[in-house]
């Protein structure tokens, strides 16, 4: 491809720009896009898409991508949860969506089993200036909407899956919300918690707001492996939260890898609930009177679920 053809490509499909980049390790990455078009309306919690076109070159050492002739020219798309720093350079909560840009936590896949990552290893060219795709389409229904001011959050997430919990968090504080917050998030090493020091300066201010951070392959957890379900299964998440988990006055919010949420499907011959096995936190918390909330089959619960794939 020319220069020319490149850069027309570009002008055609790219609509927004990277206005701030962080890498808190080579894999992860937490960067601010600054759409050409306003800010869409939308509540925390919700996603949008970014896209990058396969024409765009691949990080190193990432799965080998077959060239196809017919993907030459095609744009890339994916969805991801609007994430938020919280606090900005004064400390002082974000003016959100004023800022004019959204910000996005994204993990660097290098290999899937499915077949090479197409977007990934693309985002992970970019740098501050550099153009790209933003879905002007913002939506879901992974939101606070049910919380009562007084009521008990839980946000349980894997890797990236704090993304929209951090947006939710931005938006607790704004709303001044009475009731406790815990967060909690498992991933394989310390060096994958990119949101570390804000966490830290949140439970400071806020003695409602407790953040947990388990790690899974640190020398520390060789044999002594404690997942998200764990920390409930044990009481450690009661200990920390003060009380018993009330489903009365609990939300539960998931995010992340679909091993840790473990949304049941139904036998279409006996219409039984069949929970994935080794049991994840839906399991767990249906167990206990809580109950998952399945939008499309407008049934309200308290466990909310967003699953990454
Ligand atoms: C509603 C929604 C919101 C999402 N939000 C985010 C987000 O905020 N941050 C983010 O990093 N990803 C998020 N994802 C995943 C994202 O859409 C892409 O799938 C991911 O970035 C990988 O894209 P890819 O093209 O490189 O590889 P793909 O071919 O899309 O995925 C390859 C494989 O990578 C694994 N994978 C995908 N996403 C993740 C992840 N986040 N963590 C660990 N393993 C993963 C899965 O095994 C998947 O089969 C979200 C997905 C959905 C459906
Ligand atoms: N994180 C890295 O250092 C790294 C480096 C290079 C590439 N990548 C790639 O990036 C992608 C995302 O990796 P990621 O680490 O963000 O996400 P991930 O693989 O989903 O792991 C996040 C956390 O979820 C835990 N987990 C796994 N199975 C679980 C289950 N059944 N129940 C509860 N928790 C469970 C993991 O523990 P386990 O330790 O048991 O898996 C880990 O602590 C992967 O494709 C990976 O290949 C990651």
């Amino acid at each position: 491809m020319t220069p020319a053809e490149l850069a027309a490509l570009r002008q055609k499909h790219y609509n927004a720009t990277v206005a701030w980049l962080h890498k808190p390790n080579s894999d992860l990455m937490i960067l601010r896009i600054r759409p050409d078009f306003p800010v869409p309306q939308h509540k925390p919690g919700q996603y949008s898409t970014l896209g990058m076109g396969h024409w765009e070159p691949r990080a190193p050492d990432c799965q080998e991508e077959a060239p196809k002739p017919e993907d030459e020219y095609k744009l890339i798309r994916r969805a991801y949860s609007i994430s938020c720093s919280v606090l900005d350079e004064h400390g002082q909560l974000f003016d959100m969506p004023a800022t004019g840009w959204l910000e996005f936590y994204i993990v660097l896949v290098r290999h899937s089993d499915q077949g090479p990552p197409a977007l990934t290893p693309r985002l992970f060219t970019l740098t501050e200036g550099a153009r790209l795709f933003l879905g002007e389409k913002i939506a879901g229904h992974f939101t606070l909407d049910p919380v009562k001011p007084g009521d008990t959050v839980l946000f349980l997430s894997t890797g990236t899956g704090e993304a929209p919990h951090n947006y939710m968090l931005w938006e607790l504080l704004r709303r001044a919300h009475t009731g406790k917050v815990l967060a909690a998030c498992c991933v394989r090493y310390r060096r994958d918690l990119g949101y570390t020091p804000i966490h830290d300066e949140l439970m400071r201010r806020h003695p409602n707001y407790t953040y947990l951070s388990l790690t899974t392959r640190e020398p520390t957890n060789a044999g002594q492996k404690v997942y998200i379900q764990d920390l409930i299964t044990s009481g450690q998440l009661e200990e920390r939260l003060g009380h018993t988990l009330d489903p009365a006055t609990t939300h539960v919010y998931l995010c992340g890898n679909p091993k840790m949420i473990g949304v049941p499907t139904v036998d279409k011959t006996t219409g039984a609930k069949v929970y994935p096995q080794p049991p994840g936190v839906v399991e767990i918390l249906e167990r206990r009177q809580f109950q998952l909330d399945q939008h499309s089959l407008k049934l309200k619960g308290n466990i909310h679920v967003e699953e990454y794939w």
